[in-house]
């Protein structure tokens, strides 16, 4: 257990929230992370309101803890990704907490969700968007670090920003996003006064996460120098700079990846996979991520990712994740950061096993 405000008001035992990873984190991984103790958030991406309510009660059949949808506000090549259906069904169903990411949702939104008793949270990648999301009503306030996975606005670095948002926001709840796949992470954040860490990365590495294996497989490969930033990738949602993996199509195109490239002329096809029950053939810069449907040339694909695959070392179920890096954050609090507190004598003795550095794959 690690307490903080967030777990207090939300009924947590540890201050730890799954990323909404669209395709990605679906009910199997966010009920894990929500058994664990921690908040599961369901990513709602692309998904349609229908299928977004049957998601839920799937969530609701594998877990009776709290849990939240992740909603994306923006437009895309499959449409609006979030429509007023689908905040009618997060009310409908009463779902806990809703999260939105990318753009500020209209007020009616706002609205209507925190009138119906759901907690509201925004994720953001600066101190300025912070505050319009406080101005508008946000419940609590993710924000996310330069370091994080996948869409990423953020010029700062999280270990900045998460200060710089408390203090520019308090009394609302912070949470810190990117960077974080272990317990000196967790512990890195809360100390920098974030009331709780969202994980993305590290879970694209759990059992349950839906990305493909040789996603997963290429998370744990990637050491903190194989990440990059680009915005090649998004027919779907042109222009958008995101953090992956920089697998072939990222070095070739490096130097101008300003914006996603035109369409190659013929098109260009790199793979197949289903979104929903549809079958797409994902197009030469395609940002839809590889699932457990898809097959294709990894090389070519969008595999979103951030700087903390680096620090990712094995796939293991989600709950174990959330336990171990939860454990260990408490280990840095309780052994590491108090034995400061007194001076150092001479010793040979080692720090204790959690909390000593890990070997890197490269020695
Ligand atoms: C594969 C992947 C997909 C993501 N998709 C979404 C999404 O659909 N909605 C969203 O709010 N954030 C999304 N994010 C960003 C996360 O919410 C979060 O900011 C990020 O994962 C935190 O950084 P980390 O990946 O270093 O843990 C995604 C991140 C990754 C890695």
């Amino acid at each position: 257990m690690l307490y903080t405000r967030l777990t207090r008001d939300y009924g947590l035992d540890v201050p730890f929230v799954s990323a909404g990873m669209g395709l990605i984190a679906l009910p199997e991984l966010a009920a894990s992370v929500s058994e664990a103790g921690g908040l599961g958030l369901l990513a709602a991406a692309v998904t349609p309101p229908s299928a977004l309510r049957e998601m839920i009660h799937k969530m609701r059949s594998l877990t009776s803890r709290p849990f939240g949808v992740d909603l994306v506000v923006t437009d895309t090549a499959f449409g609006q990704s979030t429509t007023v259906e689908h905040i009618r069904t997060c009310i409908e169903q009463r779902v806990p907490v809703v999260v939105f990411f990318w753009n500020l949702p209209p007020a009616d939104w706002m609205r209507q969700l925190r009138e119906s008793g759901i907690k509201v949270w925004i994720q953001v990648g600066s101190v300025s968007r912070a505050i319009e999301a406080a101005r508008i009503g946000a419940d609590a306030i993710i924000v996310q670090g330069s370091e994080a996975g996948g869409h990423n606005h953020s010029e700062t670095g999280l270990i900045t920003l998460i200060p710089a948002a408390v203090d520019a926001v308090s009394p609302i709840p912070v949470i810190g996003a990117g960077g974080i796949a272990d317990g000196r992470g967790v512990a890195a954040a809360l100390a920098a006064g974030a009331d709780a860490v969202c994980v993305g990365t590290r879970l694209i590495a759990s059992h349950e996460a839906r990305a493909h294996q040789e996603y997963k497989n290429r998370v744990l490969a990637a050491g903190v120098d194989d990440i990059g930033r680009t915005c090649i990738f998004g027919p779907e949602w042109p222009d958008q700079p995101m953090r992956v993996i920089r697998n072939r199509v990222v070095r070739e195109w490096v130097g101008k990846d300003g914006k996603t490239p035109p369409a190659p002329n013929p098109p260009q096809v790199i793979g197949h996979t289903s979104i929903g029950a549809q079958n797409y053939a994902m197009p030469k810069f395609s940002a839809v991520l590889p699932t457990l449907h898809t097959s294709g040339d990894f090389e070519e694909m969008c595999l979103a990712a951030g700087d903390s695959a680096g620090l990712v070392r094995d796939i293991k179920p989600a709950g174990e994740i959330v336990r171990e890096m939860m454990s260990e954050a408490r280990d840095v609090l309780e052994v590491r950061l108090s034995a400061m507190l007194t001076p150092m004598r001479q010793t040979t003795e080692r720090p204790p096993r959690s909390i000593e550095p890990r070997r890197s794959r490269g020695l």
